[in-house]
């Protein structure tokens, strides 16, 4: 089974994709992270983040060992990741990566922002998990406080609502919910309230599978 779960805030540090993915005995990968990566690549390099040329072969050479890369976290590799995840050959350099993870078996749970229309179109079950801007701001910056980074909830803010809008927008695979998506909304959940909805969304799905 492959489950797709996309959406602004699919990835909330929470890792709903990764709790979820533990409670099936599935892998899982934040697809954020191969972006970051990249992104971090061309920081390191001191490139402009618009290179075509070097973006697309840091995606071909991504190195699976460093996704754990604290670095990898920061609000400003996450903008940075933004700009690059706009150009379209670096999201076809990445597409068979994340098409053979969620091939694999026994299953997978990959997070993102175009699991559900670009990369598993097929997958068994789709979240796009959305939140109030403001309580993601809220989140964010206690993450990013807790990794002892200086955060400002007002300038998180404007952080989130400027990708958000950048995500949503681009011409190529642009952040929107397939139309057989589940919407998750959580800014009234917690991390578990979180999880348990998502469960109830998946069982919901097999359950329906199962009658037919
Ligand atoms: O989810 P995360 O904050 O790690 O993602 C960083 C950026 O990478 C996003 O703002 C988005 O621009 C890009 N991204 C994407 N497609 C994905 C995952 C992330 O374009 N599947």
């Amino acid at each position: 089974m492959i489950i797709a779960i996309d959406g602004p805030a699919a990835s909330g540090k929470g890792t709903l994709g990764k709790r979820l993915a533990k409670h099936y005995g599935y892998r899982h990968l934040d697809t954020g992270v191969i972006y970051r990566a990249v992104a971090k690549a061309l920081i390191d390099a001191g490139a402009d983040l618009t290179d075509e040329m070097l973006a697309v072969s840091a995606a071909y050479a991504l190195d699976p060992e460093k996704f754990g890369d604290p670095a990898l976290k920061t609000q400003a590799v996450g903008d940075a990741a933004s700009v690059v995840s706009a150009i379209p050959k670096v999201r076809e350099a990445l597409m068979s990566f994340q098409r053979q993870f969620a091939a694999g078996p026994p299953g997978a749970v990959l997070d993102g922002r175009d699991i559900g229309t670009v990369i598993c179109p097929d997958a068994d079950v789709k979240i796009f998990v959305v939140a109030d801007p403001k309580v993601r701001a809220r989140r964010r910056t206690l993450e990013a406080r807790a990794r002892g980074e200086d955060a400002d909830e007002a300038a998180v803010l404007a952080d989130i609502i400027r990708r958000d809008e950048r995500d949503q927008n681009r011409p190529t695979a642009p952040l929107k919910a397939a139309p057989d998506a589940h919407l998750l909304d959580n800014s009234h959940l917690d991390i578990e309230g979180g999880v348990r909805a998502a469960i109830d969304i998946v069982e919901a799905v097999r359950a329906g599978r199962q009658r037919v």
